[in-house]
């Protein structure tokens, strides 16, 4: 089931998203060649634990860190580690908190350095992807309005979006229903309420949209092996339009 948030609840769920937030811009300052992920997560789960809140990936289904960081051909819920950002590289930080009983969940993918031109658009257009899926997020549309307006963008640039992995309903618990695919059909799908709130985060390849996981049992690659990037917010659907909740 659905559970549609209160005004009090989608308050609280935006102390959440302004601490995920903090945590990415974070991560930005601190994204340069020779840093290491698990410098990285280290930071985060620090500064999460400083604010009175909990990594909320930290021990989901087992997954051992505060951050996923997945680098270049790396899509999503790659395990920190101590290889060394190099630059050229593009690194997708997705993390989710747990402040006061209620979620937040935001990913953004940096530049280390110069990066080529193509890794900049991958850049560009996946994050104006999430934003035309969140123009979609109104009361009484479809998710399927969200899926199709973040494909369409995603292939009109020559991309294509990952399939195997969903955006989702997120309150008190991280992953809630609805799911929200980043591909599919307008005007199908669960209706969009008021007090929905939904986490929107499509991943977006250079190559094919085939994804393979690896043995470790967490980290998705391309199976092309092209650049990946992926953008994420946390979005409540209201009476005043899309309300983004992880924000600064
Ligand atoms: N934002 C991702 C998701 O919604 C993060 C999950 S990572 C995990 O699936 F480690 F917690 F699984
Ligand atoms: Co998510």
């Amino acid at each position: 089931m659905i559970y549609l948030k209160s005004k009090e609840e989608i308050e609280l769920m935006r102390q959440s998203g302004r601490l995920v937030a903090l945590v990415l811009s974070g991560m930005n300052k601190m994204i340069a060649s020779g840093v290491t992920t698990l410098e990285l997560d280290q930071w985060a789960e620090d500064f999460i634990r400083r604010h009175g809140a909990t990594p909320a990936f930290k021990g989901y289904r087992g997954y051992p860190n505060t951050i996923c960081a997945s680098v270049n051909h790396q899509v999503v819920h790659t395990i920190p580690s101590g290889e060394k950002l190099k630059e050229g590289d593009i690194i997708s930080i997705d993390v989710g908190v747990n402040l006061n009983g209620y979620c937040g969940d935001s990913a953004a993918t940096f530049p280390v350095g110069i990066v080529s031109p193509e890794a900049i658009k991958l850049m560009q257009v996946t994050q104006q992807c999430l934003y035309r899926g969140i123009e979609q997020a109104l009361v009484d549309n479809r998710i399927g309005d969200i899926s199709h307006a973040v494909q369409s963008l995603a292939e009109a640039n020559g991309f294509s979006v990952v399939r195997e992995y969903t955006g989702h309903g997120i309150g008190r618990n991280m992953h809630e229903e609805p799911q929200v695919p980043h591909f599919g059909i307008p005007h199908t799908g669960p209706r969009l309420r008021e007090g929905m709130v939904l986490a929107i985060e499509p991943m977006v390849n250079v190559g094919s949209h085939e994804v393979v996981s690896l043995a470790d049992g967490w980290t998705v690659i391309t199976k092309d092996r092209s650049l990946s990037a992926q953008f994420e917010h946390t979005v409540a659907i209201t009476a005043e339009g899309p309300d983004i909740l992880s924000k600064l």
